[in-house]
């Protein structure tokens, strides 16, 4: 009697807790009145806030964070973002990105621990749509069979893929990887990170512009974009070295973006297979559904080659079904199949290797140190130098790296550089990243060795 009483008393607890999401096209103020019920519904957890500047036709760019301590960067917890819709004809990346805040948040108040851990670890943010105004423009293009025009229309091209002038906004960000072979030309030894000086060099869309601002002033450590019209997990780089239109371009991270990529798509119960959509050149299949970016076709100005080299972020391009706007009814099924990937990506955040770079003398924090790998095993030996990640104000750094021995070089300006060998273990949610706080010496002003000397086995 009485656990018959309990089970009632349970299942009524958790009826209370019923999330009321429901799977369909949000449009624009559905999505920011969905995102505010889960704010006020998960309020110790979460944040709204918009980015500094909004799209073309005056619209939010809405970000709803999740952390054990929102809107505050805890030393050493890891930033991690996902971005969707901004071509505004793909938009299952939105939905799915919008039933993961509902999903968090539910998880949590349902007392799930992983979710609860996840959270309390991380600093999570989401933002549904990137291009707001590209969604208005394909939704209307798309429902609106009222003349044949419109219908020729949809069939000839992709009606609000561009903004509101007509900018495909994943071509928009600057060219980072040209600046990158103007300094490795001139030597072959330069610090490739952090190549956006501010200056865009031509006029950039509003969308852009806040991402930029956005992505460098928040010490994201991984991050993820989401498309449509094909389904497969790419990685940077996605623009070619010498211009030409398709060729594999690896960045000094192809072993662990590739890693990355995997997790998204192993997860997947079909994007693993390598199923084509019937364009030219998407058949997956030999490498289990992912991709380098520029080995399937070259994107100039993308915002995943953006982040890689203009932030500490590795970012990847998830492409997640061949219809680029699916009927509302596959939405369910479509959230089963992302769900666990989702999750599992987010995860990996905390892979790898993290800690504070600190003055040996004063145990102050040294922001700016440069923390690159010179030799590791499994695939990072491609001789090109490394991308090297960079500490934040606290000292902080985050390097996420595959399963191996690494040797990682460790510079600041004023100090000496050190070389460290650290052991990266098999990935563990538990565990989380090697904890490995490392000491800089002070140059000091007289009679010093030669400062930063390599030993030359090390050399690349
Ligand atoms: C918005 O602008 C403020 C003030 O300049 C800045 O502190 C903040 O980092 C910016 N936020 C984003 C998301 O760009
Ligand atoms: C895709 O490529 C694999 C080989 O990698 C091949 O066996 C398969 O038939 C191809 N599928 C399509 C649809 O072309
Ligand atoms: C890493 O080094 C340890 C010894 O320090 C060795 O036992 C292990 O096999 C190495 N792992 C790899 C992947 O090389
Ligand atoms: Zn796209």
């Amino acid at each position: 009697m009485l656990t018959h009483l309990l089970v009632v008393l349970v299942i009524s607890a958790a009826s209370c807790l019923q999330s009321s999401f429901v799977f369909k096209h949000h449009d624009n103020s559905e999505v920011v009145k969905e995102l505010t019920r889960i704010h006020h519904e998960c309020l110790s957890i979460t944040r709204l806030y918009d980015l500094n500047h909004t799209s073309v036709r005056g619209q939010p760019l809405v970000v709803i964070e999740f952390s054990g301590n929102p809107g505050v960067h805890e030393p050493l917890e890891p930033e991690f973002k996902y971005v969707a819709n901004m071509h505004g004809d793909e938009t299952l990346g939105r939905e799915l990105l919008l039933k993961l805040a509902d999903e968090l948040c539910y998880s949590f108040r349902a007392g799930d621990p992983e979710t609860a851990r996840l959270i309390d670890t991380t600093r999570i943010h989401i933002m549904p749509s990137m291009n707001p105004d590209g969604w208005d423009a394909a939704t209307k293009a798309k429902f609106d069979v009222s003349s044949y025009l419109t219908y020729f229309t949809q069939l000839t091209q992709s009606t609000g893929r561009e903004n509101a002038h007509g900018v495909d906004l994943n071509r928009d960000f600057p060219d980072l990887q040209r600046k990158m072979h103007l300094m490795l030309r001139r030597s072959k030894d330069s610090a490739i990170h952090h190549l956006f000086d501010g200056d865009t060099g031509r006029a950039i869309q509003p969308e852009t512009q806040a991402l930029i601002e956005w992505i460098t002033s928040i010490p994201f450590v991984l991050s993820a974009n989401f498309h449509g019209g094909a389904l497969v997990a790419n990685y940077p780089f996605d623009d070619t070295n010498d211009g030409s239109r398709r060729q594999y371009t690896p960045s000094p991270d192809e072993a662990v973006f590739q890693q990355l990529a995997r997790v998204y798509a192993d997860n997947h119960p079909q994007m693993h297979l390598g199923v084509s959509c019937g364009f030219v050149s998407d058949n997956f299949t030999s490498t289990g559904g992912i991709t380098n970016g520029a080995a399937w076709y070259k994107v100039t100005g993308g915002m995943q080659d953006f982040n890689y080299l203009a932030s500490n972020s590795l970012d990847l391009t998830i492409e997640v079904g061949c219809e680029k706007y699916p009927p509302a009814s596959e939405l369910a099924e479509e959230w089963e199949n992302n769900k666990s990937p989702l999750m599992e990506f987010m995860w990996r955040v905390h892979q790898g290797i993290k800690g504070f770079v600190i003055n040996a003398l004063t145990r102050e924090p040294i922001n700016e140190a440069e923390i690159s790998v010179l030799s590791g095993s499994e695939g990072y030996d491609l001789k090109l130098p490394d991308r090297a990640v960079t500490t934040t104000k606290l000292g902080e750094f985050w390097r996420i790296l595959p399963p191996g021995n690494f040797t990682l070089r460790v510079t600041a300006a004023g100090y000496e550089t050190r070389i460290i060998k650290v052991r990266i273990p098999e990935f563990d949610k538990q565990r989380g990243a090697a904890r490995e706080d490392i000491t800089l010496q002070p140059k000091s002003a007289t009679g010093s060795p030669k400062p930063g000397v390599v030993p030359t086995d090390f050399s690349q």
